[in-house]
């Protein structure tokens, strides 16, 4: 199977950050034979970015989409509009965006469909808290988020990001991030693409890609310096 390797701006990036993307499409020269590559940036440097990348090893994806095609809903971007913008992929319940607006696991199942409705490929997102995880309900959290958020249609990347994980420097054991993996992969098809994230670095990306059922990685911090993304595909 193929790695995917995400890289999620977040709320970081002006047409400045651009110059990033041209720098990593230097670094990459050519292809990596196993390796799909990812930015998704801010909605606003979308265009942009696709543009930047187009005919490059790299693609470009949204952050957030709302449920429907259209309509008064200020402030909110469509599946459809991103695609237009460029996007091939859209992350979707990112724990950032449970936390900051409330997303329910109905909710993100809803944008995974109006993704997939657009042509897009949906990268659910889910994981714990540390309160879940020193209770021992990791694997009971991370399964009901399953249960509530995938849509039918199985054509969907799924991303586990302990919460606690998540701009922290803290990464968990790779037994931990392997008994997680394994239990979504059990609730989700073989050919299904099994990203974790949470700080993961170059220094630690080979050891956590190398996890059975670890298919790729989403990443944050390091996905904003041309040279860390780059050591990270290095790592596949
Ligand atoms: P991080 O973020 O790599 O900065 O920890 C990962 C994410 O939130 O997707």
């Amino acid at each position: 199977m193929r790695h995917l390797i995400a890289g999620n701006w977040k709320m970081n990036g002006l047409n400045a950050s651009l110059a990033e993307v041209n720098k990593l499409k230097s670094l990459l020269q050519e292809k990596p034979a196993n390796a799909d590559i990812l930015i998704c940036p801010p909605a606003t440097l979308l265009p942009s970015l696709a543009q930047e990348v187009a005919g490059s090893p790299i693609s470009a994806g949204g952050q957030d989409c709302h449920t429907a095609e259209s309509g008064a809903h200020t402030g909110d971007v469509s599946a459809e509009m991103l695609k237009e913008a460029g996007a091939a992929f859209i992350i979707v319940g990112h724990s950032e965006r449970r936390a900051d607006h409330g997303e329910t696991d109905e909710l993100v199942k809803q944008k995974a469909e109006a993704a997939q409705r657009a042509g897009l490929t949906p990268i659910i997102c889910v994981g714990e808290t540390r309160e879940e995880r020193e209770l021992g309900n990791a694997a009971a959290v991370v399964s009901a988020q399953l249960s509530g958020s995938l849509p039918e249609d199985t054509n969907y990347v799924v991303a586990y990001e302990p919460v606690w994980a998540i701009g922290t420097g803290l990464v968990p054991s790779l037994d931990d991030i392997r008994e997680i993996h394994s239990l979504v992969r059990e609730k989700t098809q073989e050919e299904t693409r099994l990203l974790y994230g949470g700080s993961v670095k170059p220094a630690n990306a080979a050891e956590i890609l190398s996890i059975e059922n670890v298919n790729g990685a989403l990443v944050g911090g390091a996905s904003l310096k041309a040279e860390d993304f780059f050591g990270i595909i290095q790592a596949v």
